[in-house]
C-alpha cells in the first residue's frame, strides 16, 4: 500500500517549506473572467459550452469550481489558463488581458504565473518522472532544476520513482507527477482539474495539504475543479456551473 511520504503533521516540522514565503503584496484581482462565452460549431450545429461567465478572484483566494459532468468546468479552466480561446469576452491574469496578447506573450505570461494540472495529466511520455518535473524549471532558466524537482517529487511521495517513465506509473502516480510539475515553479496561480480524482484518500489528503500550503506560504491563488464536496468545502469560494452558466459564485 502507498504510504504518503509527507503528512500534514510532518510537513511543518521536517519539510523546509517553500522559500520566499510571506512577503507577497496583495493584488486586487489576480483572475478576472468577464462575460466569457464559448461555443463550438461542427457539421451537426453549434454547441454553447460557456454562457456569460463572469467572476473575479483576488490574489490568495481559494476557489472550487463545481458542477455536473459536461457543465463546462474544464473548458473554463483551459480558457483561464489561456490554453483555449473564448468566443467572446475577456480574461485578465494579473491585470493583463490574456487574449489581447500575442500567442508568444500569452505563453510567456502563463509560464511565469500559472501552474496547470490537467484532468488527463498530459505528461511527456518520452521523459522520466524527474525530467517531466524539471522541464518547467529548465524552461524558466532555473539553475538547480534537478534538486528542486527531486525534492518536489519526494514531497508528493514519489522519491523512489524519479527515473520511471509515465507508462510504468499508475494513474495516481502520474497524477502526482503532474501535480509536482505544476507546483515546482511555485506559480502565482495554480489551476487544477480534479487534482485528486485518481488518488486514494491518504494520497489525496497529502496532495491537498501541499496545495493549501502553497496557498498559505506563497499566497498562491488556487482554482480547483472538483467533484469532491470535502475539497470544495475547504475552499473559500465555490463557483457552481450549470450548463455553461455560473449559478452561484
Ligand atoms: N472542442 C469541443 N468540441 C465539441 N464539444 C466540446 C469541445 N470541448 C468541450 N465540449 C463539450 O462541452 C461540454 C463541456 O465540456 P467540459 O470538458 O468543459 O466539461 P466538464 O464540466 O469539465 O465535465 P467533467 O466533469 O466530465 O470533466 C461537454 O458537453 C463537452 O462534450
Ligand atoms: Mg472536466
Amino acid at each position: 500500500m502507498f504510504e504518503p511520504a509527507v503528512s500534514d503533521a510532518s510537513m511543518g516540522s521536517t519539510a523546509p517549506g517553500f522559500p520566499g514565503a510571506a512577503a507577497k503584496p496583495q493584488a486586487a484581482s489576480i483572475i478576472s473572467v468577464e462575460h466569457v462565452f464559448k461555443s463550438v460549431t461542427d457539421s451537426t450545429g453549434t454547441l454553447a459550452i460557456l454562457r456569460d461567465i463572469d467572476f473575479a478572484l483576488a490574489a490568495r483566494e481559494t476557489a472550487a469550481i463545481v458542477g455536473a459532468s459536461g457543465s463546462g468546468k474544464s473548458t473554463l479552466l483551459s480558457i483561464i489558463a489561456g490554453l483555449d480561446t473564448p468566443t467572446e469576452g475577456t480574461v485578465k491574469l494579473a491585470g493583463q488581458d490574456l487574449f489581447a496578447l500575442s500567442e508568444d506573450d500569452r505563453a510567456a505570461l502563463r509560464a511565469q504565473k500559472v501552474g496547470f494540472v490537467f484532468q488527463s495529466f498530459q505528461l511527456m511520455g518520452n521523459l522520466t518522472a524527474l525530467e517531466n518535473v524539471m522541464l518547467p524549471l529548465e524552461l524558466s532558466g532555473a539553475k538547480n532544476a534537478r534538486a528542486q524537482a527531486t525534492e518536489m517529487l519526494r514531497r508528493v511521495g514519489l522519491g523512489e520513482r524519479l527515473g520511471h517513465y509515465p507508462k510504468v506509473l499508475s494513474g495516481g502516480e502520474q497524477q502526482r507527477v503532474a501535480l509536482a510539475r505544476a507546483f515546482v515553479v511555485q506559480p502565482a496561480v495554480l489551476l487544477a482539474d480534479e487534482p485528486t480524482g485518481s488518488l486514494d484518500f491518504a494520497t489525496g489528503e497529502t496532495v491537498m495539504s501541499l496545495m493549501f500550503e502553497l496557498n498559505r506560504e506563497l499566497g498562491t491563488t488556487l482554482v480547483l475543479v472538483t467533484h469532491d464536496q470535502g475539497i470544495a468545502a475547504r475552499c473559500e469560494r465555490r463557483i457552481t456551473i450549470d450548463a455553461g452558466r455560473v449559478v452561484s459564485a
